[in-house]
């Protein structure tokens, strides 16, 4: 009887401490933390206590094989092959989920410019470098901007296994990963930006604006969300879609370019104008018309037409923004640094940009003491 007792005081000892153990890591993590770090425990909170809304398990879809029928078929290269092969496919089973990136669908009008990041899976230094950089979460002139890299699976074998392990590796320490189990080639990058619409529809609906581009740019965030900021009568519910513009162009008949689209693939010889895929803004808006037309357009390999090819279906044209280089940056004579940092302090995106120069780079940039002269006016996008 005694012994009894003895253990329930014991127990009930052991389990007062541990609530008491709670409270003081409660206490302890909550007190100093601000206001982003609140947010995330929120966040994380939510995450443990919501269900998964939707659940995306699609089967492997199944390679198309009267494509095969085709006239010239065989003559075509092998990815052209493969993509009239697996042309129809629109679904693949997901790999890494970000449901609560935007807090939920019904609290993502909180997030003010969502960075869709383009990266494959061995890309890990570049999506390291952006993480510090241009693509940091955080809050800048009162609004959020938020992260997303979107990824396919390369490789076979082990190497496939070991690079979807860094993603997960990744994502359990930053929470910014979304894959999808299909082959992230070029000529996959359609793919790749419908599936990311699909999971916007379903996570994300009311984010203002997106900046959607390569891993390999320097993205001016903070130029961006004062522009955006800037647009009085736009607050994200009506059509944006600005870039570098290109028009008047068509596909290109060469085999062995990179962009070599045969007639089997697209018969007609031009291409609605478009932005060049290295990086454009668009509104929340602008991304679920896209997503709508995309449903009944048939898909296009280059990503960046696809894109236009929507627009034109909705009666929506893109636009020229000037602050966007993806072509790069005209620097006026030889005697210049082309890394002056004077020459970015007013761009929206340049492309392209390695790891330890964009580091330098947007360090400078952000530095107070950085003088070049007044900044130019970024309201102005001209067509
Ligand atoms: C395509 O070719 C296969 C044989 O290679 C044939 O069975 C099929 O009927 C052809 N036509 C279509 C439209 O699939
Ligand atoms: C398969 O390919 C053929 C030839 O291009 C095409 O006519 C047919 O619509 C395709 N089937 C599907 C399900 O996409
Ligand atoms: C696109 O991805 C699918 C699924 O992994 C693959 O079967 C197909 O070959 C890929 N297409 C290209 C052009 O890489
Ligand atoms: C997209 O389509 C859905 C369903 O057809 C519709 O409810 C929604 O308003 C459309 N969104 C836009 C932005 O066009
Ligand atoms: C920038 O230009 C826009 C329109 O051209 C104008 O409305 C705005 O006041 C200007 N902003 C500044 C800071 O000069």
């Amino acid at each position: 009887m005694r012994n009894v007792r003895a253990k329930a005081l014991l127990l009930a000892g052991v389990l007062s401490l541990f609530v008491l153990l709670l409270c003081k890591d409660f206490i302890d993590n909550n007190i100093f933390n601000l206001e982003e770090d609140a947010r995330e425990d929120k966040h994380q909170i939510r995450q443990l206590i919501q269900k998964k809304p939707y659940v995306y398990s699609w089967p492997a879809c199944q390679q198309n094989m009267s494509a095969a029928n085709i006239t010239g078929f065989k003559t075509l290269p092998q990815h052209i092959q493969d993509f009239l092969y697996y042309r129809h496919c629109r679904h693949f089973p997901m790999l890494l989920d970000l449901p609560y990136k935007c807090g939920g669908a019904d609290k993502s009008a909180e997030v003010f410019l969502l960075l869709v990041i383009k990266s494959s899976p061995g890309n890990y230094d570049r999506r390291e470098v952006l993480r510090k950089t241009w693509a940091k979460e955080r809050l800048h002139n009162g609004v959020w901007i938020r992260r997303v890299f979107i990824s396919g699976t390369t490789d076979t074998g082990f190497e496939k296994e070991r690079l979807n392990k860094l993603l997960k590796v990744e994502q359990r320490e930053y929470n910014d990963i979304i894959q999808w189990d299909f082959h992230d080639s070029f000529f996959n990058l359609t793919l790749k930006q419908i599936l990311f619409l699909e999971w916007m529809e379903q996570n994300c609906p009311n984010a203002h604006f997106l900046l959607n581009g390569d891993d390999d740019v320097l993205a001016h965030t903070n130029n961006m969300v004062e522009y955006l900021q800037g647009l009085k009568d736009n607050d994200g519910s009506k059509h944006l879609f600005a870039g570098h513009l290109i028009y008047n162009v068509g596909p290109i008949r060469e085999s062995w370019n990179k962009y070599y689209i045969p007639v089997q693939v697209q018969e007609s010889n031009s291409y609605p104008s478009y932005c060049g895929g290295g990086g454009f803004l668009l509104s929340g808006y602008t991304a679920m018309v896209i997503y709508n037309m995309s449903q009944s357009i048939t898909i296009l390999p280059i990503d960046d037409v696809y894109m236009g090819m929507c627009l034109a279906k909705a009666g929506l044209s893109p636009a020229s923004h000037m602050g966007v280089k993806t072509a790069g940056l005209h620097i006026p004579s030889r005697k210049h640094d082309v890394y002056d940092p004077c020459f970015y302090q007013d761009v929206l995106l340049v492309h392209r940009f390695l790891s330890a120069q964009l580091y330098l780079m947007w360090n400078i940039l952000n530095d107070p003491n950085l003088e070049c002269g007044p900044k130019k006016n970024l309201s102005s996008t001209k067509l």
